[in-house]
């Protein structure tokens, strides 16, 4: 499962890279709205933190194919062809998608809630479809249950598109999730932290770290090998 940074603080940003294998970085305008300032800047600081080579998701901000169309070439011309285009699963979005497609420039079919969002997403030609998973629970759906019937369908309709999980709340989210094999999943930084954030697993570093100190004298093996 890849794994992004649903998150658009460069602070953040470079604080997971530097410590997690992240494969790239998702925003949306409300992500966008939370950092404030220009979001092109903003953006093009993001491309700059975490090199060419991992994935920047933008997404087309107009709600008409027209629209769609223009903020997506636009995005990729500013942000380079590691960028995929999030574009909302309406009507008009797989419109779009499909004429995306057929440029060559990828898509994220996003805003989606419904199994069937999906389907038409990926069967337009979307590279990956990302249902909202907290957004789900809070609607008295099963969001983890509707992501894995999502990657059902498109599994059994040899749909290429890659289930981007995304809207976490926890950890254990996006574990059921990984284990099931869904393709990426991006979370906000408290929620990707939240992987390793167990107190059994802080007490037994510092059980290594007290215990060595009686035999290394607060001393580490390279200072003890020098
Ligand atoms: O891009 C979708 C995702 O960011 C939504 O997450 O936390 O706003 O539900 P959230």
């Amino acid at each position: 499962m890849k794994l992004f940074i649903d998150d658009a603080h460069l602070d953040a940003i470079k604080r997971l890279l530097a410590v997690y294998p992240i494969d790239g970085v998702t925003t949306n305008p409300s992500i966008l709205a939370k950092v404030g300032g220009n979001p092109v800047e903003v953006l093009h600081a993001i491309r700059a933190a975490i090199g060419n080579d991992r994935l920047l998701f933008v997404q087309a901000v107009p709600t008409d194919a027209e629209g769609m169309l223009r903020d997506a070439r636009a995005i990729v011309r500013a942000f380079g062809k590691n960028t995929v285009v999030k574009i909302p699963s309406i009507p008009a979005g797989f419109q779009a998608i499909r004429a995306l497609r057929d440029e060559g420039i990828h898509t994220c079919g996003t805003v989606v809630y419904t199994p069937l969002q999906a389907y038409l997403a990926a069967k337009a030609g979307a590279d990956y479809v990302a249902p909202y998973v907290n957004r789900i629970d809070n609607m008295g759906y099963d969001g983890v249950a509707v992501v894995k019937e999502i990657q059902d369908i498109l599994t059994k309709n040899d749909l290429l598109a890659e289930v981007l999980a995304a809207s976490f709340k926890n950890s254990q989210q996006v574990l059921t999730l990984c284990a099931y094999g869904i393709g990426s999943a991006t979370a906000a930084p408290a929620v990707i932290d939240a992987f390793v954030k167990n107190p059994a697993i802080d007490a037994a570093v510092a059980d290594f770290v007290r215990d060595f100190a009686q035999v290394g004298h607060g001393k580490s093996m390279a200072d003890l090998l020098v």
